[in-house]
C-alpha cells in the first residue's frame, strides 16, 4: 500500500469513529434519501416483523426502524437482516451505550435515540453505525452538532414545535438535517416535508400495534404506499 493510500485509511477510519463524519454521514444520507416516511414499529415477535417488512418492501419503503419497547426487538433485527437483507433495518429508542452493542450485534445498520445525554450521545458517536440521535431544543441540536451530528432526530416534534420550530432553526442552523418524529400523521406529513432541513420524517402510523396484531399486513402495505409517494 503507498504512503498516500495508508493516510487515506487513516483518515476514513478516525472518520468511521467520530460521530457522523465521511463515510457513516454519506451512508446515513442514503438511508434517509430511501423513503418519505421511516416507518417506526413496535413488533411483537419475530415473524411479526418480517412480514411487516415484506409489507413495506411491496408498498416502496425499504427502511424500518424497530424500536426497543419489546422484549421482540432484537430478535426482529435480526430475522428482518437475514430474510430481508434489500430492507435497511434501524434499532430505536436507545437509551444506554449496552443497548447499542445489542443493536450492532443484532444486525442494525443505523441507530435512533429520543434524546442524548453526554454519555450516550458519545457512544453513538463511536458506534460502527450511524446514528440519529435526538434533540428537541436548539442548545441540543447544537451541542449534537458539536459532537458532529449533522443529522439528528428531532423529537418529540409536535410537543416541542412542529414544523415552525424546524422553519425557525433552518436559517440559524442551516448545516443540520432532521428526522422530525413524534405525533406526525399523513395529514401534517407534508408541511414536514416541505421544511428545507427535513431529510425525511419518522413515524408510526404506517405500521401501528392494532394493524400488526390483527396481521392486517395488506393495510400497512397500502398505507407503505401511500406515505412512498408523499414527496
Ligand atoms: C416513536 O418513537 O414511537 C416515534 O416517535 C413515533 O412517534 P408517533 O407514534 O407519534 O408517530
Amino acid at each position: 500500500m503507498s504512503e498516500r493510500a495508508k493516510t487515506a485509511e487513516i483518515v476514513r477510519a478516525a472518520d468511521a469513529k467520530s460521530a457522523n463524519s465521511g463515510e457513516k454521514l454519506a451512508a446515513l444520507d442514503r438511508i434517509l434519501a430511501l423513503s418519505p416516511v421511516i416507518p417506526v414499529a413496535v413488533v411483537d415477535d419475530a415473524a411479526q416483523a418480517v412480514a411487516l417488512g415484506r409489507a413495506l418492501l411491496a408498498g416502496g419503503i425499504a427502511v424500518l426502524e424497530i424500536t426497543l419497547r419489546s422484549a421482540a426487538a432484537l430478535p426482529a433485527i435480526r430475522a428482518l437482516r437475514a430474510e430481508l437483507p434489500e430492507l435497511k433495518i434501524g434499532c430505536g429508542t436507545l437509551r444506554s451505550p449496552a443497548q447499542i452493542n445489542s443493536a450492532v450485534s443484532a444486525g442494525a445498520q443505523f441507530l435512533v435515540a429520543p434524546g442524548a445525554p453526554p454519555g450516550l450521545a458519545r457512544a453513538l458517536a463511536e458506534a460502527p453505525v450511524p446514528a440519529l440521535p435526538g434533540a428537541a431544543t436548539p442548545t441540543e441540536m447544537m451541542q449534537l452538532a458539536a459532537l458532529g451530528f449533522a443529522r439528528q432526530k428531532f423529537f418529540p416534534t409536535e410537543s416541542a414545535g412542529g414544523a415552525k420550530l424546524l422553519q425557525a432553526i433552518a436559517p440559524v442552523l442551516p448545516e443540520l438535517r432532521f428526522c422530525p418524529t413524534g405525533g406526525i400523521t399523513e395529514q401534517s406529513a407534508p408541511a414536514y416535508l416541505r421544511c428545507p432541513n427535513v431529510a425525511c420524517i419518522g413515524a408510526s402510523w404506517l405500521a401501528p400495534p392494532p394493524l400488526l396484531r390483527a396481521g392486517d399486513f395488506a393495510a400497512i402495505e397500502s398505507r407503505a404506499r401511500h406515505a412512498a409517494a408523499l414527496r
